[in-house]
């Protein structure tokens, strides 16, 4: 498959509206993925990321609204035409079936001669670099390696559309990150539009180029990383996106802006609201004898490379502060103060 680029399909959800009894589980659900794009849909629990793939691939029907490949509405195509492959979390592979065989299904599917079969299956085990244990059952491989097959099999017949929902769920962290980066390399080499469903915010980050944060059903925010990281609109997406500290606006004079767990402090380097939210983000602190903020020494929590510090603010509020660590850093006692500060354009303002 290494040099089969082929282009992928350009994706539009327009207003989907999906119910389930009295209960909305996709509300207002629009958005567009340009061809051979990688979008991720992120959110906690029961957001409905499930249920914006299925609508695609056709394992329900889109409620209201409608969903358009390449321009053109697939409301009334079958699951099978539209021409998707699709990745699950629990791999899915068939138990009675060989590496080879599972791979080989959707072109026996498709009702393709042997030889052809045997060449693209083995083509699509070469990219996962499983092509050395095409003969072994399911249970014989790893997690790792069952997910790769599970991938092979998803794009053997070169979709335009792949579709993976939580496909490395299942895998401890290292391995993750592995796969993660074979996943990109893979679909830089297929050239096919993506959507990834995920919970986990450190790989959407890493792997996508726009993501879209889902709440209740809702779109709240849709960029690429950078943007989502850097300018999260809403508190909701603040939270969700990294860490963040955040601050309610208490109120404001002149310069001096009040903020709950912080109190009244001279903000010269940017206007604030008096009112709304700001977040500020733990790494973007520093530790300072003249810092603008005195807080008390919670805990300093050791993570190799860096040092978490859990301060109290005013009003008894949690802060968190993230330092780099530096060979002989020492970390002060519990109970101390600590005084940090910021630069005022650090702060990112959230009107809800
Ligand atoms: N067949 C169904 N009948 C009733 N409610 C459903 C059905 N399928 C899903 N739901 C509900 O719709 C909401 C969205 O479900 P969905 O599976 O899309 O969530 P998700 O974002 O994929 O969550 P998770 O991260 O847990 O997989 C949930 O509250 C779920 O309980
Ligand atoms: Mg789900």
């Amino acid at each position: 498959m290494t040099n089969t680029v082929h282009r992928g399909s350009s994706i539009e959800f327009r207003k989907v509206r999906k119910t389930y009894g009295s209960f909305v589980a996709l509300e207002e659900f629009s958005m567009t993925v340009a061809p051979g794009e990688f979008m991720t849909l992120l959110g906690p629990s029961g957001s409905g990321k499930t249920t914006a793939l299925n609508c695609l691939a056709g394992f329900i029907d889109i409620g209201e609204g409608d969903i358009l490949i390449d321009g053109v509405s697939i409301a009334r195509v079958p699951t099978e035409k539209r021409g998707i492959g699709m990745v699950f979390q629990n791999y899915s592979l068939f138990p009675h079936r060989t590496v080879m065989g599972n791979v080989a299904f959707p072109l026996e599917m498709r009702g393709m001669g042997k030889a052809e079969i045997r060449t693209r299956s083995l083509k699509a085990l070469e990219m996962v670099r499983l092509d050395g244990l095409a003969d072994r059952m399911p249970h014989e491989l790893s997690g790792g390696q069952k997910q790769r097959v599970a991938f092979a099999r998803a794009v053997v017949f070169e979709p335009r559309v792949l579709l993976m929902d939580e496909p490395l769920g299942a895998l401890d962290l290292k391995l993750r990150e592995t796969l993660q980066l074979e996943i990109k390399q893979y679909q830089r080499q297929i050239g096919c539009t993506v959507i990834y469903v995920t919970h986990d915010q450190g790989e959407a980050l890493t792997l996508s180029d726009r993501l879209a944060v889902m709440e209740k059903g809702f779109i709240r925010q849709l960029g690429t990383p950078q943007d989502l990281y850097d300018r999260p609109s809403s508190r909701f997406v603040a939270e969700f996106i990294g860490s963040n500290n955040i601050f309610k606006v208490l109120g404001s004079q002149g310069a001096s802006v009040s903020m709950e767990g912080i109190g009244p402090i001279e903000i010269t380097g940017r206007a604030l609201p008096s009112a709304g939210y700001v977040a500020l983000r733990p790494e973007h602190m520093r530790r300072t004898p003249q810092g603008r903020v005195v807080t008390r020494l919670e805990q300093a929590v050791f993570f190799g490379n860096s040092i978490r510090y859990v301060l109290t603010g005013a009003d008894g509020k949690e802060i968190s502060l993230i330092e780099p660590r530096t060979q002989g850093t020492q970390m002060p006692e519990p109970g101390s103060e600590v005084r940090f500060d910021f630069d005022d354009e650090s702060l990112i303002y959230l009107p809800e």
